[in-house]
């Protein structure tokens, strides 16, 4: 088999990588569209996004006013932009920030190196390519990477930060108690496995990575640490999650 041949063979059986499935939050496509807008002449241009669950980018209608405005499959891309400039579509892609330049063809890249933490929880630097923008090659944009921050910003402020009970560890937590250089150990005996709280689960909120209920012996152990890292929580919004009887019940028997 020839090399490229091979690769692609090779290729249909890779797990699926994580960027590929990163879902755009919708103020930063609108931050991207409106960008889009205001520097290049779309106007009367339909905009397509071609990249979904299920999609086939490659046998999708293009009508001839169109452009692509969308977040591809990030494995994907060098084959999309050649499949684009081939075709003459016009073009502004989500693409990968630290391999942007890797591919040698045709494009205007649009360099903002945003980290935008997608619907999935994966946290991606992401700049762009495209071909609206006649002869540049590069275009470094601090209007577009501040705007793109600031969503992010936001939206960091607005989350919710779950805040458990004594009896509940989770990973995180042990993090931020061992970054203030506190050991701590918990023995097997003194956990239960739990993916959730039974108040969390009416409101179909869970355990993020899961975690342990404790006994009140491990509990009361790591107690002082946990309430040192809690005061030193400063984030406004927390949630504080009670445990149910059935949980203390659990708690109670071991
Ligand atoms: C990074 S996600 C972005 C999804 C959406 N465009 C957005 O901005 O939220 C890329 C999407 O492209 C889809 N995809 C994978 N291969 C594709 C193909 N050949 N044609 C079209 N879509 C494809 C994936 O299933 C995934 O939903």
């Amino acid at each position: 088999m020839e090399n490229k041949e091979y690769n692609e063979f090779i290729d249909k059986f890779k797990p699926k990588l994580t960027t590929d499935d990163c879902y755009t939050p919708q103020p930063v496509y609108d931050v991207v569209l409106n960008y889009v807008k205001e520097k290049c002449d779309i106007e009367g241009l339909e905009v397509l996004r071609p990249f979904y669950p299920g999609g086939d980018y490659e046998n999708f209608n293009y009508p001839e006013n169109c452009v692509v405005i969308d977040n591809p499959p990030f494995s994907m891309i060098s084959k999309i932009i050649r499949f684009y400039n081939e075709r003459k579509i016009k073009y502004f892609l989500f693409a990968p920030h630290l391999t942007l330049f890797s591919s040698n063809q045709d494009y205007n890249a649009v360099v903002t190196d945003s980290l935008f933490e997608y619907e999935n929880g994966a946290k991606v630097k992401t700049s762009f390519l495209s071909n609206l923008f006649g002869d540049k090659k590069i275009i470094g944009c601090p209007e577009l990477y501040s705007r793109l921050k600031k969503i992010n910003e936001e939206k960091k402020a607005n989350l919710p930060c779950y805040q458990y009970p004594h009896e509940v560890i989770t990973v995180s937590k042990i993090a931020s108690i061992v970054s203030k250089g506190i050991y701590i150990e918990i023995d097997k005996k003194d956990v239960a496995f739990c993916r959730w709280l039974d108040h969390q689960k009416e409101h179909n909120k869970s355990i993020f990575g899961s975690g342990f209920l404790l006994s009140k012996k491990a509990a009361a152990e790591k107690a002082a640490a946990e309430k040192a890292a809690a005061e030193k929580n400063k984030e406004k919004n927390i949630i504080y999650w009670e445990l149910s009887e059935r949980e203390k019940d659990i708690i109670n028997k071991l």
